[in-house]
C-alpha cells in the first residue's frame, strides 16, 4: 500500500504537483461535440459562452476509421478558441483500444495546457486510474504542463460499480465520475435498448383492489441504486458525481426528470448530446430561486449554524442549516456565470 505522505507527490520529476483541492468550476452539463464533424466543429466558438464544459468526444459514437479524424480535430479545436471560464474536456478511448495511447500523448504534447479533465470510459478498477495518472504525470514533466490534469471515469461497467469507492480514491488527480447507462446495460446484461431514462416495464404494480378494478402501476428508477452508490464514493472522496448521456433527444421532458433525479441525489451535472439539452441542464442543476431564498432565510436566522428556528412553520436546526449551505454555495457559482439567476436569487 502506498504511505500516506507519499500520495500527493508528483509521480513523475517535473510533473506539477497534484491538486490538494478540486478547482472550483461550474459543471452543470458537459457538453460533447464530435471532433471529426466538420459542422458540428465549426459551432464550438458559439457554444463556448453556453456550456458550463465543453468536450470533445473520441470515443463510442465516432467511426473506427475517424477516430484519428477525431483527435485532429480535438486539438484544432482546442488550439482555436480562448475558452475563457469555460471548461475543456475531452473523452478519450478505452485503455485496451488501439487509439487510447496515441490521444493521450498526441493531446497532451500538443494542448496539454488547455485541458482540463480528461474522460476515461469503461473504468474497472483502482489499477485503470493508476495506469493512467502515472502515464499523464510523465507526459506532464515531458511537455512542461503548468497544472495537473484531471481524469474523469465513467462508471459503466458491473466491475466498475463493484469497485467505485477504489476509483473514487485512486489518485488526487480524480475530478469525478458520471454515470454512464448505455455502456452500463450492456455490461450488467440488462434488457433493455435505450441510452438512460427509465423504462416502461420496470415498475411497481398495485395489490389487487377488492372491487377488481384496475391497478394502478408506477415506473421505477433502474438507475436509483447506482446513483447512490457513486455519489456517496464521489462524496465521500471530495469529488464530483454526475449523470452520463440521455439518449433520447426528443423527449426533453424524460431528460429534464432523469437530469432533475441526479441533481436531488447529489449530482453536479449531466451530458449534453445536443444543444437542446444545455438549457435543460441549466434549468435543473441550477437551484430553484425559491429553494435559494428559503436556504438563505435559514442562514440568515441561525448565523452561527447551530441551534434550531422555526421559519415558514418549518423546525430548522444544524443539520438543514447545512443542506441550506450546499444550495447557497451553488446558487452563488451560478451566480457568478449568470447574472439571470444572480438576480432571481438576489445575490
Ligand atoms: C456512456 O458512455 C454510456 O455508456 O452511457
Ligand atoms: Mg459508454
Amino acid at each position: 500500500m502506498k504511505l500516506p505522505t507519499n500520495f500527493y507527490k508528483p509521480l513523475a520529476i517535473g510533473a506539477p504537483a497534484p491538486f490538494r483541492e478540486l478547482p472550483v468550476a461550474l459543471e452543470r452539463m458537459i457538453h460533447f461535440f464530435p471532433g471529426h464533424n466538420e459542422k458540428v466543429r465549426a459551432k464550438v466558438g458559439e457554444m463556448i459562452p453556453q456550456a458550463d464544459v465543453i468536450l470533445g468526444n473520441l470515443e463510442d459514437a465516432i467511426p473506427a476509421d475517424a477516430k484519428e479524424a477525431a483527435r485532429r480535430g480535438f486539438i484544432e479545436t482546442a488550439k482555436a478558441h480562448d475558452f475563457g471560464q469555460t471548461g475543456l474536456w475531452t473523452r478519450i478511448n478505452p485503455l485496451n483500444s488501439p487509439w487510447m495511447l496515441d490521444d493521450i500523448t498526441e493531446i497532451v504534447a500538443a494542448v496539454g495546457n488547455k485541458v482540463d479533465v480528461i474522460m476515461l470510459p469503461k473504468v474497472e478498477g483502482a489499477w485503470d486510474i493508476h495506469y493512467l495518472d502515472q502515464l499523464l504525470a510523465q507526459l506532464e514533466a515531458r511537455h512542461s504542463i503548468q497544472k495537473p490534469l484531471l481524469i474523469h471515469a465513467i462508471l459503466e461497467t458491473a466491475q466498475g460499480v463493484k469497485n467505485v469507492e477504489e476509483i473514487a480514491s485512486a489518485s488526487p488527480r480524480m475530478h469525478g465520475m458520471s454515470l454512464g447507462p448505455a455502456d452500463l446495460a450492456a455490461s450488467r446484461r440488462m434488457k433493455t435498448t435505450r441510452v438512460g431514462g427509465g423504462h416502461p416495464g420496470y415498475g411497481v404494480l398495485e395489490d389487487p383492489r377488492a372491487d377488481g378494478g384496475k391497478r394502478a402501476y408506477a415506473q421505477q428508477d433502474l438507475w436509483h441504486y447506482t446513483f447512490a452508490k457513486m455519489v456517496d464514493a464521489c462524496v465521500s472522496n471530495d469529488i464530483r458525481p454526475f449523470y452520463g448521456p440521455f439518449g433520447d433527444i426528443q423527449d426533453s421532458e424524460a431528460c429534464e426528470q432523469q437530469f432533475r433525479n441526479a441533481f436531488l441525489m447529489g449530482c453536479v451535472g449531466a451530458w449534453s448530446l445536443h444543444p437542446g439539452q444545455i438549457a435543460i441542464a441549466k434549468k435543473v442543476f441550477s437551484p430553484d430561486p425559491a429553494e435559494v431564498l428559503f436556504a438563505k432565510k435559514i442562514l440568515a436566522a441561525m448565523p452561527d449554524g447551530t441551534g434550531v428556528a422555526m421559519i415558514d412553520g418549518k423546525m430548522q436546526d444544524d443539520a438543514t442549516w447545512k443542506q441550506a449551505k450546499v444550495m447557497v454555495d451553488l446558487a452563488k457559482k451560478v451566480a457568478a456565470r449568470d447574472p439571470d439567476f444572480a438576480k432571481a436569487y438576489e445575490l
